[in-house]
């Protein structure tokens, strides 16, 4: 399972970096708004940070010949750039312009399976549907993923499954065990991942009980 994170803030990126674990960052629009700072500019920075690792820079406009230009300038940003486009008529139509021309593309804002199978026939390298905001309206999130994993397996679209809108561990590991290929998620919920009263308490002994020996291995 590749792991994304879903932030455009620049010090937590380069610290998830080191851990060896990133496999990509995805941004949207509240998210770039929140992180204060140029769009281009902070696309530009994660695409260097991010090396040969997808970065998701999503298009604004809504109709297909302006959000096509604006692929084209984020596309000049780096060579790992993906283009992220809402799932409406206009953002497919792009998607499949800009997949049959060699780009990945992103399709975003995802809410039933039969959305992610227009985009699986219009060449979307990734599909997003958001498992927070429907657990928002009280329904189960991850029955989404698990109906998308389903129609997809019976065909052969070149598109995984980005679950996006992860807000917390349960999720990811829902995910994970439905074989979703890919989960973005904020770096709040990536340190979480390692936490575990166990680990906590095993290790305050196993020191504790290592002082005691008086030994040292360097
Ligand atoms: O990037 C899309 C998605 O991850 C947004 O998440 O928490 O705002 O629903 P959220």
């Amino acid at each position: 399972m590749k792991f994304f994170v879903d932030t455009a803030d620049i010090s937590e990126i380069k610290k998830i970096n080191e851990t060896g674990m990133l496999d990509g960052v995805t941004t949207n629009p509240s998210i770039i708004a929140k992180s204060g700072k140029n769009f281009l500019e902070v696309i530009k920075e994660i695409s260097t940070i991010l090396d040969d690792r997808p970065v998701s820079a999503e298009c604004v406009s809504l109709d297909y010949n302006t959000m096509m230009k604006e692929a084209e300038k984020l596309l000049t940003l780096g060579n790992n750039i993906t283009i992220k486009v809402p799932l409406t008529v206009d953002g497919l139509k792009a998607c499949k312009e800009l997949s049959d021309n060699g780009v990945d593309v992103n399709v975003t804002l995802c809410f039933s399976a039969n959305q992610a199978l227009l985009a699986g026939k219009a060449g979307a390298r990734y599909i997003s549907p958001f498992v927070g905001r429907h657990d928002d309206w009280g329904i189960d999130g991850m029955d989404l993923i698990a109906d998308i994993c389903n129609v997809y397996d019976n065909y052969d679209f070149p598109t995984e499954v980005l679950v996006a809108s992860a807000r917390h561990p349960q999720h990811l590991l829902s995910s994970a065990k439905i074989g979703a290929d890919v989960i973005t998620i904020p770096p709040k919920v990536f340190y979480q991942l390692y936490q575990h009263p166990y680990t906590d308490l095993g290790l305050n002994a196993f020191e504790k009980d290592w002082a005691e020996t008086g030994q040292s291995i360097l």
